[in-house]
């Protein structure tokens, strides 16, 4: 017996005793139905009442790329800015949101949920609430009394407000001069939120949005994080009741889609790692 289910188990929630044929499950209640079992067992003998045969499946070993390859897909990914006015195929928005989903989260709790907006109104509007954000918080951080309130508020370094400042400036003299650096004109937007309830949330989020953006990479769409739109929606409320959510929700992520109107064929080093070994 190769005992593989009582080693995965995050819970440890299988034994084997000497003369057992098949294991043992106790606690059930703290599973997570995280299914390693079921993936460890060489000959699929696990009965799980969250899985069935249609749901587990051989992995193809060699599909799974190597170190060269993956290290090449993080060297090559960008972030684009620049998409072609053309719609994206559902489809492949539905894939790269498959990818996410197979990301880490708290417990297997997978509290990520996914809205996309092809919608060009809804779209306009998004970047309409966005740009509205960014002129309040500018008139804000311009008096110093609020600025200084807010930085000893949130021990925020007085330099990042300072850079904040100077971003928040640059948008919005680009928006005067018609050039939308707040969402690049995407063809698409895909929300990553949650019931900001449930703990970890804000990271099981990350961790799908990056899924999704390499996912979205390998199948020629281009993509970048949002930020400002994420931002201006913990203020904004209209942003969360244009795309029909409770307060109940919290928009963690915002991915702008698009295909790519710039091949990039270089790839640019990066800062030293700042490791300690300990
Ligand atoms: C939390 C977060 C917020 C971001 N917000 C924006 C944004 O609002 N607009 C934008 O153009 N890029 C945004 N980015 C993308 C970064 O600028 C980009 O990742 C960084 O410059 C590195 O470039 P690369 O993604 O091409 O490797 C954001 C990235 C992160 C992680």
């Amino acid at each position: 017996m190769c005992r593989n289910c009582t080693y995965a188990c995050p819970w440890h929630l299988f034994t084997i005793n000497e003369n057992d044929i098949f294991p043992k499950i106790g606690n059930q209640e703290l599973c997570v139905s995280c299914g390693h079992c079921l993936a460890v067992c060489p000959t699929n003998a696990i009965i799980h009442k969250d899985f069935s045969n249609n749901n587990s499946h051989a992995i193809n070993k060699e599909l799974i790329p190597d170190f060269n390859s993956v290290n090449e897909l993080f060297k090559a990914r960008r972030s684009i800015r620049n998409f072609l006015s053309k719609q994206v195929d559902k489809k492949l928005i539905k894939k790269a949101i498959n990818g996410a989903q197979f990301s880490p989260s708290t417990n297997n709790l997978q509290t990520t949920k996914y809205i996309v907006v092809q919608d060009k109104e809804i779209i306009d509007s998004i970047r309409k609430y966005t740009t509205d954000y960014i002129y309040r918080t500018l008139k804000y951080f311009k008096n110093p009394i609020l600025r200084k309130t807010y930085q000893l508020f949130t021990k925020n370094d007085p330099e990042n407000i300072k850079n904040m400042l100077r971003d928040y400036e640059g948008i919005v003299n680009n928006i005067d001069d018609g050039n939308d650096l707040v969402l690049h004109n995407p063809p698409a937007l895909l929300f990553f939120y949650a019931d900001k309830k449930i703990g970890f949330s804000d990271v099981n989020a990350a961790l799908a949005l990056q899924n999704a953006t390499l996912a979205l990479f390998s199948i020629g769409l281009g993509s970048f994080y949002a930020g400002y739109v994420v931002a201006a929606a913990k203020s904004n409320k209209r942003i969360l009741k244009i795309l029909k959510l409770s307060k109940d929700y919290e928009i963690y992520g915002c991915l702008a889609i698009g295909y790519p109107r710039l091949k990039y064929d270089r790839w640019i080093e990066r800062k030293k790692p700042d490791i300690k070994w300990y």
